[in-house]
């Protein structure tokens, strides 16, 4: 192996996204003795995260990378050669649902992986233990060990499976504390050594209590199980929802009482216009697919519903936002609230917003759409969208984009949206106004005696009328 140079070990990530960078970002952090690279092949990316304005917003970020940067941590497009001075290479790069073929729509497309796994093998001279962080399907690890150790350098590659469990918004409370790090390992000699280096890593910091080891096919299929599990929780909750403003139940007094109880738990049972993120709909369409595979089913169904729930709940949003606005909102002024899948992060992949925009704009609605960290992003997520665009706008400004607006809708759980100077607000609305809160995040008695009409998910409306 090429020197390490002052460190005790040269550790590379190759993908700097969402889970590369900051995952990364805290191993450096907390491992002065290691020097920790990440690569990418997108210059941009390596760009920004070697400048102030890193390419994701996370909060706490910043500090991590700053106390690193330049020290042990770097950022760098020479992919080759961090490769081959790397002893241990985390993989963390994009595995989409596929788009075409063979299982389009549900299965993973692995070709991000099979590049960078042919770029390994030409790129490395001596054994490497490579660490599987994107989210890939159950045996992909045995996938990738036979197309790298069928290398005729005589290099031996071990794959561990590592997923991670960080939450957007969240990423580095969850990486410095997290409730768990999974490592699987093939149960060989080879691999049980590989396992306690990556061990080894992570007691860093971690208590070694937390650092649960398996073999790998379980590793990897823990990842799309505990996804699965809790959007499974949220189209749950989302589909008492419905039954909630039927039988005037209130669906947060519900989730209160369901989640008191220990068995259940209280979180991830907020109600809300949809589940989004990058990871919950793909790694579900992704166990479909590979129990669908087996030959499974009932259990591919059992968990396609999951996401036809949310699917469905992003449907009634909108349906019902026309059936309160007498059934027609052609031409009318909508303002979104919040376009990021949740709060706290300028990610919008998946996000419900998206849905939601296309279909006012079907309706010919003239969508006004502001966000505090999402604009750049949302403007790009609607460019593919066709005739939509001609009927959105986007305004930094809540207060500006509220003006002559006949309804907000809350999309995202921004904590700024729940202080707004909602009778300023109200005083620039058309009338009547109304409000449809997505998240259940505004105080709806107060907004309705200021003269809006409130339409929460799962809850008594609040209407003049
Ligand atoms: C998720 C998993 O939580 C994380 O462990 C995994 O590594 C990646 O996928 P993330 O997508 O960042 O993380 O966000 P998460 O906090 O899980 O929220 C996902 C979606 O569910 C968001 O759109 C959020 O608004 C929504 N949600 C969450 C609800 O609608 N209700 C809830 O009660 C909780
Ligand atoms: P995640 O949310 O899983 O982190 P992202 O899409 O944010 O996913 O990040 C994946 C990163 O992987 C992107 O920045 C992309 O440019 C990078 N990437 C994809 N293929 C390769 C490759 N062959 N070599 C290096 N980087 C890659």
């Amino acid at each position: 192996m090429a020197g390490t140079g002052n460190f005790s070990m040269n550790i590379i990530c190759i993908g700097a996204g969402y889970v590369g960078g900051p995952t990364m970002a805290m191993i450096a952090a907390k491992c002065p003795q290691y020097k920790v690279t990440v690569v990418d092949i997108n210059a941009d990316r390596i760009a920004a995260w070697n400048s102030d304005k890193l390419p994701i917003y996370e909060p706490g970020l910043d500090e991590v990378v700053k106390s690193a940067l330049g020290r042990n941590l770097f950022f760098s497009t020479k992919i080759a050669e961090a490769i081959d001075e790397a002893k241990v290479i985390f993989v963390s790069v994009n595995t989409p649902t596929k788009t075409f073929g063979e299982g389009a729509g549900k299965a993973a497309d692995l070709q991000y992986w099979e590049k960078t796994a042919r770029d390994i093998i030409k790129a490395s001279n001596s054994d490497k233990i490579i660490v599987e962080k994107s989210t890939l399907p159950v045996r992909t690890a045995h996938a990738m060990e036979r197309i790298l150790n069928a290398n005729d350098k005589g290099i031996h590659f071990e794959v561990l499976s590592n997923p991670e469990f960080l939450a957007e918004g969240t990423a580095v409370e969850d990486l410095k504390k997290p409730d768990r790090v999974l490592i699987g390992s093939q149960l060989t000699e080879k691999g049980l050594a590989a396992r306690q280096v990556l061990v080894d890593i992570y007691a860093n910091w971690v208590p070694k209590e937390n650092i649960l080891t398996s073999n790998v096919w379980s590793a990897e299929l823990s990842k799309l199980v505990a996804n699965a599990f809790l959007a499974q929780r949220i189209s749950s909750i989302n589909s008492i929802s419905q039954l909630c403003e039927c039988t005037e139940a209130n669906v947060s007094e519900v989730a209160k009482a369901i989640g008191m109880d220990s068995r259940i738990g209280p979180r991830f049972l907020n109600a809300s216009v949809g589940f989004g993120g990058s990871c919950f709909k793909k790694d579900i369409l992704n166990l479909v697919y590979i129990c669908e595979g087996y030959g499974l089913h009932d259990v591919a169904r059992y968990w396609e519903s999951v996401v036809a729930m949310n699917e469905f709940q992003k449907k009634r949003f909108v349906r019902n936002m026309i059936r309160v606005m007498f059934n027609t909102i052609a031409g009318k002024r909508i303002a979104l609230f919040g376009f990021a899948f949740k709060a706290d992060t300028g990610d919008t992949r998946e996000s419900p917003a998206i849905d939601v925009t296309m279909q006012l704009a079907a309706e010919h609605a003239n969508v006004v759409i502001t966000d505090p960290q999402a604009l750049d992003n949302a403007a790009k997520d609607l460019q593919g969208c066709g005739d939509c665009t001609k009927y959105v706008t986007f305004e930094n400004n809540p207060y500006e984009a509220a003006k002559g607006a006949h309804a907000l809708a809350i999309m995202t759980e921004w904590n700024e949206y729940k202080t707004l100077d909602y009778e300023r607000i109200y005083k620039s609305m058309e009338k009547p106004a109304f409000i449809f809160d997505g998240r259940n995040i505004l105080d709806h008695q107060r907004l309705y005696e200021i003269g809006f009409n409130v339409y929460p998910l799962g809850k008594e409306c609040w209407k003049h009328f």
